[in-house]
Protein backbone atom coordinates (compact mmCIF):
# COMPACT_ATOMS: atom_id res chain seq x y z
CA UNK A 1 0.00 0.00 0.00
CA UNK A 2 2.83 2.25 0.68
CA UNK A 3 5.00 1.62 -1.92
CA UNK A 4 1.60 1.74 -4.39
CA UNK A 5 1.40 5.32 -3.20
CA UNK A 6 4.85 6.05 -3.25
CA UNK A 7 4.88 5.16 -6.98
CA UNK A 8 1.80 7.08 -7.70
CA UNK A 9 3.17 10.26 -6.08
CA UNK A 10 6.06 9.75 -7.84
CA UNK A 11 4.06 8.98 -11.10
CA UNK A 12 1.81 12.03 -10.81
CA UNK A 13 5.03 14.64 -9.95
CA UNK A 14 6.35 12.87 -13.20
CA UNK A 15 3.45 13.81 -15.33
CA UNK A 16 2.88 17.54 -13.06
CA UNK A 17 6.22 18.66 -15.50
CA UNK A 18 4.36 17.66 -19.02
CA UNK A 19 0.70 18.28 -18.10
CA UNK A 20 -1.34 21.39 -17.64
CA UNK A 21 -2.15 21.50 -13.81
CA UNK A 22 -5.75 21.62 -14.58
CA UNK A 23 -5.70 18.37 -16.39
CA UNK A 24 -3.87 15.88 -13.47
CA UNK A 25 -5.34 16.03 -9.99
CA UNK A 26 -2.42 17.51 -7.61
CA UNK A 27 -1.01 14.72 -5.10
CA UNK A 28 -2.81 16.42 -2.58
CA UNK A 29 -5.91 15.48 -3.93
CA UNK A 30 -4.96 11.87 -4.76
CA UNK A 31 -4.01 11.26 -1.16
CA UNK A 32 -7.29 12.85 0.00
CA UNK A 33 -8.81 10.77 -2.69
CA UNK A 34 -7.19 7.41 -1.48
CA UNK A 35 -8.43 7.96 2.08
CA UNK A 36 -11.35 8.07 0.83
CA UNK A 37 -11.42 4.85 -1.32
CA UNK A 38 -9.68 2.90 1.54
CA UNK A 39 -12.71 3.87 3.74
CA UNK A 40 -15.20 2.60 1.24
CA UNK A 41 -13.70 -0.56 1.01
CA UNK A 42 -15.66 -1.39 4.12
CA UNK A 43 -19.49 0.38 2.22
CA UNK A 44 -20.63 -3.54 2.59
CA UNK A 45 -20.48 -4.42 6.27
CA UNK A 46 -21.22 -0.85 7.04
CA UNK A 47 -24.13 -0.01 4.54
CA UNK A 48 -25.71 -3.13 3.60
CA UNK A 49 -24.86 -5.87 6.73
CA UNK A 50 -25.64 -3.23 9.71
CA UNK A 51 -29.13 -2.38 7.62
CA UNK A 52 -32.10 -4.29 7.59
CA UNK A 53 -32.54 -6.28 4.55
CA UNK A 54 -33.20 -4.41 1.51
CA UNK A 55 -33.13 -0.96 3.61
CA UNK A 56 -33.68 1.92 1.45
CA UNK A 57 -33.77 6.06 2.19
CA UNK A 58 -35.46 8.58 0.18
CA UNK A 59 -32.93 10.90 -2.27
CA UNK A 60 -33.77 13.24 -4.71
CA UNK A 61 -33.30 11.49 -8.74
CA UNK A 62 -30.18 13.79 -9.37
CA UNK A 63 -28.26 11.84 -6.31
CA UNK A 64 -28.29 9.03 -8.19
CA UNK A 65 -24.80 9.91 -10.01
CA UNK A 66 -24.11 6.63 -11.71
CA UNK A 67 -21.36 5.67 -14.51
CA UNK A 68 -24.33 6.14 -17.03
CA UNK A 69 -24.88 9.50 -15.72
CA UNK A 70 -21.38 10.59 -16.35
CA UNK A 71 -20.99 8.85 -19.93
CA UNK A 72 -24.34 11.10 -20.61
CA UNK A 73 -23.48 14.63 -19.27
CA UNK A 74 -19.60 14.42 -20.20
CA UNK A 75 -21.06 15.51 -23.90
CA UNK A 76 -22.17 18.79 -22.45
CA UNK A 77 -20.40 19.69 -19.70
CA UNK A 78 -16.59 20.31 -18.34
CA UNK A 79 -14.74 17.50 -16.66
CA UNK A 80 -14.18 19.87 -13.53
CA UNK A 81 -17.98 20.24 -13.07
CA UNK A 82 -18.78 16.42 -12.96
CA UNK A 83 -16.24 16.61 -10.42
CA UNK A 84 -18.02 19.44 -8.50
CA UNK A 85 -21.12 17.08 -8.79
CA UNK A 86 -19.66 14.29 -7.68
CA UNK A 87 -18.31 16.32 -4.57
CA UNK A 88 -21.86 17.58 -3.83
CA UNK A 89 -24.17 14.83 -4.73
CA UNK A 90 -22.07 12.82 -2.18
CA UNK A 91 -22.04 14.91 0.51
CA UNK A 92 -26.05 15.01 0.44
CA UNK A 93 -26.17 11.40 0.22
CA UNK A 94 -23.99 11.00 3.56
CA UNK A 95 -26.07 13.54 5.16
CA UNK A 96 -28.83 11.85 4.47
CA UNK A 97 -27.59 8.55 5.25
CA UNK A 98 -26.91 10.12 8.62
CA UNK A 99 -30.36 11.46 9.16
CA UNK A 100 -31.91 8.06 9.45
CA UNK A 101 -29.12 6.53 11.48
CA UNK A 102 -29.37 6.82 15.54
CA UNK A 103 -26.07 7.88 16.86
CA UNK A 104 -25.48 4.53 18.54
CA UNK A 105 -26.26 2.66 15.18
CA UNK A 106 -22.94 0.84 14.57
CA UNK A 107 -22.99 2.28 11.08
CA UNK A 108 -23.27 5.95 12.43
CA UNK A 109 -19.07 6.67 13.16
CA UNK A 110 -18.51 5.16 10.16
CA UNK A 111 -21.01 7.62 7.96
CA UNK A 112 -19.60 10.66 9.83
CA UNK A 113 -15.71 9.51 9.15
CA UNK A 114 -16.92 9.56 5.78
CA UNK A 115 -18.41 12.91 5.74
CA UNK A 116 -15.11 14.31 7.10
CA UNK A 117 -13.30 12.79 4.47
CA UNK A 118 -15.34 14.23 1.77
CA UNK A 119 -14.73 17.45 3.84
CA UNK A 120 -11.18 16.82 3.23
CA UNK A 121 -11.51 16.10 -0.11
CA UNK A 122 -13.23 19.48 -0.70
CA UNK A 123 -10.57 21.26 0.97
CA UNK A 124 -8.03 20.40 -2.23
CA UNK A 125 -10.33 21.18 -4.45
CA UNK A 126 -9.51 24.23 -6.80
CA UNK A 127 -12.42 26.50 -6.05
CA UNK A 128 -14.70 27.19 -9.28
CA UNK A 129 -13.11 29.32 -11.27
CA UNK A 130 -14.97 32.87 -11.61
CA UNK A 131 -14.68 32.59 -15.29
CA UNK A 132 -16.33 29.62 -15.94
CA UNK A 133 -19.89 29.94 -16.63
CA UNK A 134 -21.74 26.95 -15.04
CA UNK A 135 -23.78 24.93 -17.55
CA UNK A 136 -27.11 25.40 -17.34
CA UNK A 137 -27.86 21.47 -16.68
CA UNK A 138 -25.68 21.63 -13.50
CA UNK A 139 -26.98 24.99 -12.50
CA UNK A 140 -30.22 22.29 -12.42
CA UNK A 141 -28.77 19.45 -10.95
CA UNK A 142 -27.31 21.59 -8.19
CA UNK A 143 -30.61 23.22 -7.28
CA UNK A 144 -32.85 20.16 -6.97
CA UNK A 145 -30.00 18.54 -4.84
CA UNK A 146 -29.91 21.29 -2.55
CA UNK A 147 -33.84 21.91 -2.31
CA UNK A 148 -34.63 21.06 1.31
CA UNK A 149 -38.29 21.08 0.61
CA UNK A 150 -38.33 18.38 -1.40
CA UNK A 151 -37.21 15.20 0.19
CA UNK A 152 -36.90 13.43 -3.04
CA UNK A 153 -38.74 10.50 -4.05
CA UNK A 154 -36.63 7.58 -5.15
CA UNK A 155 -35.51 5.14 -3.03
CA UNK A 156 -32.22 3.68 -3.21
CA UNK A 157 -30.26 1.61 -1.01
CA UNK A 158 -27.42 3.52 1.12
CA UNK A 159 -25.16 0.38 -0.12
CA UNK A 160 -25.91 1.14 -3.99
CA UNK A 161 -25.35 5.17 -3.52
CA UNK A 162 -21.92 4.38 -1.86
CA UNK A 163 -21.14 1.72 -5.37
CA UNK A 164 -21.75 4.99 -7.32
CA UNK A 165 -20.03 6.95 -5.29
CA UNK A 166 -16.99 4.68 -5.55
CA UNK A 167 -17.38 3.96 -9.16
CA UNK A 168 -17.74 7.59 -10.52
CA UNK A 169 -14.63 8.67 -8.38
CA UNK A 170 -12.55 5.73 -10.04
CA UNK A 171 -13.87 7.18 -13.42
CA UNK A 172 -13.57 10.91 -12.60
CA UNK A 173 -10.26 10.69 -11.25
CA UNK A 174 -8.51 7.99 -12.47
CA UNK A 175 -5.03 9.39 -12.79
CA UNK A 176 -5.12 8.69 -9.07
CA UNK A 177 -6.09 5.13 -9.12
CA UNK A 178 -3.84 3.90 -11.75
CA UNK A 179 -2.41 0.68 -11.25
CA UNK A 180 0.20 -1.77 -11.89
CA UNK A 181 -1.10 -3.34 -14.73
CA UNK A 182 -1.52 -0.64 -16.74
CA UNK A 183 -4.65 2.01 -17.33
CA UNK A 184 -8.07 0.68 -16.27
CA UNK A 185 -11.45 1.51 -17.64
CA UNK A 186 -13.29 2.60 -14.80
CA UNK A 187 -15.93 4.53 -16.92
CA UNK A 188 -17.19 1.06 -18.74
CA UNK A 189 -19.71 -0.80 -17.33
CA UNK A 190 -17.80 -3.99 -18.54
CA UNK A 191 -14.75 -3.10 -15.38
CA UNK A 192 -17.12 -3.17 -12.42
CA UNK A 193 -18.74 -6.20 -13.61
CA UNK A 194 -15.36 -8.24 -14.47
CA UNK A 195 -14.30 -6.94 -10.47
CA UNK A 196 -18.01 -8.66 -9.41
CA UNK A 197 -17.29 -11.88 -11.07
CA UNK A 198 -14.13 -12.46 -8.93
CA UNK A 199 -15.57 -11.42 -5.73
CA UNK A 200 -19.01 -12.59 -6.08
CA UNK A 201 -20.04 -11.64 -2.38
CA UNK A 202 -19.60 -8.17 -3.41
CA UNK A 203 -23.11 -7.50 -4.40
C1 LIG B 1 -34.98 -7.93 -1.05
O1 LIG B 1 -34.96 -7.57 -2.42
C2 LIG B 1 -34.77 -8.66 -3.30
C3 LIG B 1 -34.60 -8.13 -4.71
O2 LIG B 1 -35.48 -7.08 -4.97
C4 LIG B 1 -35.94 -9.65 -3.16
O3 LIG B 1 -35.77 -10.74 -4.03
C5 LIG B 1 -36.02 -10.12 -1.72
O4 LIG B 1 -37.16 -10.93 -1.55
C6 LIG B 1 -36.09 -8.93 -0.75
N1 LIG B 1 -35.98 -9.44 0.63
C7 LIG B 1 -36.78 -9.05 1.61
C8 LIG B 1 -36.54 -9.68 2.94
O5 LIG B 1 -37.66 -8.22 1.45
C1 LIG C 1 -28.68 10.19 -13.45
O1 LIG C 1 -29.58 9.52 -14.31
C2 LIG C 1 -30.87 9.28 -13.74
C3 LIG C 1 -31.67 8.52 -14.74
O2 LIG C 1 -31.06 7.30 -15.04
C4 LIG C 1 -31.52 10.59 -13.40
O3 LIG C 1 -32.75 10.35 -12.75
C5 LIG C 1 -30.62 11.39 -12.47
O4 LIG C 1 -31.20 12.66 -12.25
C6 LIG C 1 -29.24 11.56 -13.08
N1 LIG C 1 -28.37 12.21 -12.11
C7 LIG C 1 -27.69 13.33 -12.38
C8 LIG C 1 -26.85 13.89 -11.27
O5 LIG C 1 -27.75 13.89 -13.45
Amino acid sequence: MVRSTAWLLGGLLGLMWVLPALMAPSPTQCTSLKTLENKLANRRHYMKHNLPINYTIRVHYEEVFKLSNISRLRVKVKEEELKDVWLLVNQEVLKKIMRVLPERHPSYKYTVDLEDLFRKVQQVFPPPSPEIVPSERIEEIFDRVKDTNSKGRRFVTPKSLLDNCYRTMHCLFKDCFRSEDGDQDYCGFSHWRKGRKKQPQDT
